[in-house]
């Protein structure tokens, strides 16, 4: 198995079908139906959004015009909720012209048709869609097999799973406020939430010791870097990610390990990671200290700036820390 086919694509997807009126309904919904898929039907904006509160579904097809709540609100409510935003919604206009396109398009639909709709074209849309859907299934299955494997290595390390969440959010809001696109954030966020999986192979002894470390201990807990690329590198996104993973204890000035890289030289990732872990190991209450503030960690961060962080990245992050630090929703 790899983590590319590790969720098999629903063999019934469910279309919710929602129109105010019952024969475009029945016309969606009996074509759909004898395509193998399962349909919900709703009467207006109201009772789509009751429909989805209650059950999975893996398209919406959505008419402008309803009573109530029309189907551009609805679908901007769709876009806006947290569990629903990922479900695409194809939005059946009457009118085929620009102006309620736009309009569909803002409200953040994925998909037009115009009505009377074509039975091909009505198809081959909500096929694609369905693709979309299992496409995106499948990233969330990968990200929580990351989360699950990167969690034996937190519970070794006495941090807590919301450390690994905080990275994940901070890291990808960090790559995203530097520029990366959503590719590239989407890997800075797997790099964030497994930069510390090589601490698998390293013992708890050394790991939990609370004195000082010896020298010896240092460079053995030092290969966590090498050992964690090594587990990252077969995966789909190794390419980009293992060298993330390498490199996220070197320093802007060529000081940190295990290569001794400095500036640009350290993959970008890299240095957006250790931007962020730094400020959530700060910030975070820990076995043997309590949690210092987000000003004190920012001061130590602006500190070293130019020496062991990008000081570019320090100022965006210190900038936008608000928005980084944000609660999801
Ligand atoms: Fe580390």
């Amino acid at each position: 198995m790899t983590l590319n086919t590790i969720s098999s694509p629903n063999a019934h997807p469910t279309i919710l079908v929602a129109d105010d009126n019952p024969l475009n309904r029945e016309l969606a919904s009996e074509l759909l139906f004898d395509e193998g898929y399962q349909i919900v039907e709703a009467e207006n904006g109201a009772q789509t959004l009751n429909i989805l509160a209650n059950r999975d579904v893996d398209t919406i097809l959505l008419d402008v015009m309803m009573p109530g709540i029309n189907g551009y609100e609805t679908c901007r409510r769709i876009k806006d909720h947290p569990q629903w935003r990922l479900i695409p919604v194809v939005m059946l206009t009457a009118l085929s012209d620009v102006e309620s396109r736009i309009q569909a398009l803002e409200a953040g639909a994925d998909d037009f048709l115009s009505k009377p709709f074509n039975e091909g074209e009505l198809l081959a849309r909500v096929k694609a869609s369905i693709r979309v859907k299992n496409l995106h299934n499948q990233l969330e299955e990968t990200e929580k097999i990351l989360f699950a494997l990167a969690n034996v290595v937190e519970v070794k390390d006495q941090y807590t799973d919301q450390h690994l969440k905080r990275m994940a959010q901070y890291t990808e809001r960090l790559a995203q406020l530097a520029g990366l696109d959503a590719t590239g954030q989407r890997d800075v966020r797997y790099g964030g939430i497994l930069h510390d999986i090589g601490k698998v192979g390293i013992s708890d002894t050394i790991l939990r010791k609370p004195g000082k470390l010896t020298a010896e201990e240092y460079e053995i807990i030092k290969t966590h870097t090498v050992l964690g690329a090594q587990i990252v590198q077969p995966l789909r996104f190794g390419v980009s990610v293992g060298p993330m993973v390498r490199g996220h204890h070197e320093r802007w000035d060529g000081d940190g390990y295990p290569d001794g890289l400095a500036g640009e030289h350290i993959p970008l990732g890299a240095r957006i990671i250790a931007v962020c872990d730094t400020f959530d190991a700060m910030t975070s209450d820990r076995p043997y200290r309590k949690a210092l503030s987000p000003q004190v960690a920012l001061n130590e961060l602006q500190d070293k700036a130019g020496s062991q962080f990008d000081p570019q990245l320090v100022e965006i992050f210190t900038f936008h820390l608000d928005r980084i630090c944000a609660e999801e929703y």
